[in-house]
């Protein structure tokens, strides 16, 4: 039987995990946050007390490293070794060293594995940067959402103040635009639109209207395959 995969992608904050999210829930699909799974392999790097910028420092730690994700109430739950993880890979250090590890060959091959496998045992739709364009190529729908750096960076923000972190909006808008440049510019996989994905940018929509937006486009091209 064939699964359907829904590829979400597009740069940092541009509210991929929630519209993704109520995409899934409404689609009754399996809902992957493929970045969580570089922010697993960050955390454990950075616990290790090694640099996430250099690959030959993380990849023999690989064998070591055994990632779950599980559907939770509020997005995924990532088990690490074991531990669960889920509110501990959401700092602006974790963030910054996923988007150094995501250059690291070994790492995007253990983890497209991972991507795959749970691609194949269901209907999924899973977000990241290059799911439309490598993870999942066949992917019945591709969307590829983006907003301006200064949207973004504002909506990280707010998160981040919400869970009583203190930074503030330069911070975040610097760390974004050397993420979104780390992302787009690396040689493997980099962030990029599929030349057969749905630009959609929220910019100016509110999350709501984003979520209707995106819903409406996969309702339509899920619609044309089932
Ligand atoms: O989606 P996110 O912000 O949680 O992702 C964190 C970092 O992980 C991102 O800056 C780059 C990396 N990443 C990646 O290289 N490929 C993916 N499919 C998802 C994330």
């Amino acid at each position: 039987m064939e699964f359907i995969n829904i590829a979400i992608d597009g740069p940092a904050g541009a509210g991929k995990s929630t519209i993704s999210k109520t995409v899934a829930s409404e689609m009754g699909y399996a809902y992957i946050d493929t970045g969580a799974m570089f922010r697993a392999v960050a955390l454990y790097a950075i616990r290790c007390g090694k640099n996430t910028e250099v690959g030959d420092e993380i990849a023999p730690l690989l064998p070591d490293i055994d990632i779950d994700i599980k559907a939770g109430e509020n997005g995924n739950i990532i088990i690490l070794n074991g531990e669960d993880v889920t509110g501990k890979i959401r700092t602006p250090e974790v963030s910054m060293g996923a988007s150094n590890v995501g250059k690291i060959p070994e790492v995007r091959q253990k983890l497209l594995e991972l991507q795959r496998k749970i691609a194949k045992s269901g209907n999924v739709v899973m977000d990241g940067r290059d799911i439309g364009t490598h993870v999942l190529p066949d992917a019945q729908v591709k969307i590829f959402l983006t907003a301006s750096p200064q949207i973004r960076a504002r909506r990280r923000l707010s998160e981040l103040m919400e869970k009583g972190e203190t930074v503030t909006f330069d911070e975040v808008l610097s760390d974004m635009i050397k993420r979104d440049e780390n992302d787009s510019k690396r040689a493997i996989a980099p962030l990029m639109q599929a030349a057969d994905a749905i630009l959609v940018d929220t910019t100016h929509l509110t999350l709501p209207q984003s979520i209707a937006k995106v819903l409406d486009t996969v309702k339509e091209k899920a619609g044309e395959i089932l």
